[in-house]
C-alpha cells in the first residue's frame, strides 16, 4: 500500500517558518516510528499570486483534492492589501476551505498547564482549560449572495449577507454533538437569534437535531455577545461551543489568548468522508501570517505541529501518535522553553522558532 499523502501549502509571512518546523516532525515520524507520507509542496496566497497572478492555481485545487490531508501555513500580508478582492491571498484559502467542503472547523483551545499564569486572565480561570470550538466554515457571511460594493444613488454601499440552510446547519450540529459524546457531553450553541433570522433559524434546526438524536448530549443556547463575555468570565463552564463562520472566527481568536498565545492555537477543517471513509480535510494554525514578526525567528511553531497532531488523529486515526506529539509540546513548556510570544516573567530569554522545533524533536526522541 502507498504511503498517506499529505499537500503542503506554507503560504505567506511566518507560514513557511512554522511549516519548516512541521516537516522536522513529519520527517521524524518517518525516521523514527516508520510512519511516512507522500509529502509534496505547493504556493498558497500571496506566493502564488506573485508566481501566478492568482492565490490559488486550480493544478494546486485539484492536489488539495486528491490528497489524504492538506498542510497550511498562512496567508496575507501588507504587500497585498491593496490587490484586487478576487486575488487577495485570503481568496485562495477560502477557496480552499468551500470547494473542498470543509464545513466543520475544530478549533480546540486547551491551556497547558505550564502557560496557566501565562494567559491574560488569572490562573484559576485558565488553568485545566480544554474546550473545542465547532466553527461553521463554508456557508454564513463568508460567501451569502448578494455581496458587493455597489452604487446607491451618490454614495456606494458594500454588502455581505449571511444565509444559512437547514442542511448547513444539521451537518454542524452533528458534527458538534459527534465530538461533545467523546468528550464532556456538553454543546453550547451560540449565535444572535435575538436579531438575525438566521439566528433564529439556526437554533431551531440544532435543538431539533438534539431532540431527535442526541439528546443524550447537554444542550445550550447563548446570544454570541454573551459568548464571548462568558468565555473570558468562566471558560471551564464550556465543553463544545457551536457557532457559524463569523462569530467562530472572532470567538476563536478570544479563545486563543486563554491559552496564553494565538501561536498555540491549532485546527481541523473537516469535509464528508472520502472513498477511503476518512474525512476530506485540511489542518491549519488559527493564526495568521504575523507581517509584524515575519522574518525574525520569533513566531511560535506550536500551533502548526499541533495542526499536525490533529491530523495525525482525525486523517490517520493515530490519536496515540497525536498524542505523543502534545504530549512533547507540553514537555517542552514544562521545561520553561519559550518562545517570544510566550514571555511574561523577568529574566526569561525567548528561544527562536528552530530552536523549538528542535527541541520538540528532541522530547519525540525522548519519548521513545
Ligand atoms: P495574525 O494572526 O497574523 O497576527 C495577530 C498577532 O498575533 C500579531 O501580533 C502576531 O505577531 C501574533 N502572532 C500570530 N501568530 C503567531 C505565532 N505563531 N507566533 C507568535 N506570534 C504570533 O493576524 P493579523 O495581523 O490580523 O493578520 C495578518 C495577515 O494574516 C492578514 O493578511 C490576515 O488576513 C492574515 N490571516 C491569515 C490567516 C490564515 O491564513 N489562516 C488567519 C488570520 C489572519
Ligand atoms: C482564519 C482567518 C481567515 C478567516 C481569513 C484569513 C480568510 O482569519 O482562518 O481564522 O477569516 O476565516
Ligand atoms: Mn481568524
Amino acid at each position: 500500500m502507498s504511503n498517506p499523502s499529505l499537500l503542503i501549502l506554507p503560504g505567506d509571512g511566518i507560514g513557511p517558518e512554522v511549516m519548516t518546523e512541521v516537516v522536522k516532525i513529519i520527517d521524524w515520524f518517518g525516521a523514527k516510528r516508520g510512519i511516512a507520507f507522500d509529502v509534496s509542496t505547493d504556493l498558497v496566497g500571496g506566493a502564488a499570486y506573485d508566481k501566478h497572478g492568482t492565490p490559488l492555481h486550480d493544478d494546486t485545487m485539484a492536489r488539495a483534492q486528491e490528497v489524504d490531508a492538506v498542510l497550511l501555513g498562512a496567508v496575507g500580508g501588507p504587500r497585498y492589501d491593496d490587490l484586487d478582492f478576487s486575488v487577495k491571498p485570503e481568496r485562495g484559502l477560502l477557496r480552499l476551505r468551500k470547494e473542498m467542503d470543509l464545513f466543520a472547523n475544530l478549533r480546540p483551545a486547551q491551556c497547558f498547564d505550564a502557560l496557566a499564569d501565562f494567559s491574560s486572565l488569572k490562573k484559576d480561570i485558565v488553568a485545566g482549560l480544554d474546550i473545542m470550538i465547532v466553527r461553521e466554515l463554508t456557508s454564513g457571511v463568508y460567501f451569502g449572495e448578494p455581496r458587493g460594493i455597489f452604487k446607491e444613488g451618490n454614495e456606494r454601499v458594500g454588502i455581505n449577507t449571511q444565509r444559512y440552510t437547514e442542511s448547513e446547519i444539521d451537518r454542524i450540529a452533528r458534527a458538534a454533538f459527534e465530538l461533545a459524546r467523546k468528550r464532556g457531553n456538553k454543546v453550547c450553541s451560540m449565535e444572535k437569534a435575538n436579531v438575525m433570522e438566521s439566528g433564529i433559524l439556526w437554533r431551531e434546526v440544532v435543538q431539533k437535531v438534539h431532540d431527535e438524536d442526541y439528546a443524550d448530549v447537554e444542550l445550550s443556547h447563548m446570544y454570541a455577545d454573551n459568548g464571548a463575555m462568558q468565555l473570558v468570565r468562566a471558560p471551564k463552564q464550556f465543553d463544545v461551543i457551536v457557532t457559524d463562520n463569523l462569530f467562530g472566527d472572532v470567538l476563536s481568536d478570544c479563545a486563543a489568548m486563554l491559552t496564553g498565545s494565538l501561536g498555540m492555537l491549532p485546527s481541523a477543517s473537516l469535509g464528508a468522508p472520502m472513498a477511503n471513509g476518512r474525512p476530506k480535510a485540511m489542518y491549519e494554525p488559527v493564526h495568521g501570517s504575523a507581517p509584524d514578526i515575519t522574518g525574525q525567528g520569533k513566531a511560535n511553531p506550536i500551533a502548526c505541529i499541533l495542526s499536525f497532531a490533529m491530523a495525525l488523529r482525525y486523517s490517520f486515526d493515530l490519536g496515540d501518535e497525536a498524542t505523543r506529539v502534545e504530549k512533547a509540546v507540553e514537555k517542552v513548556l514544562a521545561d520553561g522553553l519559550r518562545t517570544a510570544d510566550l514571555l511574561g516573567h523577568e529574566g526569561e530569554t525567548p528561544i527562536s522558532t528552530t530552536e523549538m522545533g528542535d527541541a520538540i524533536v528532541a522530547a519525540l526522541d525522548a519519548s521513545l
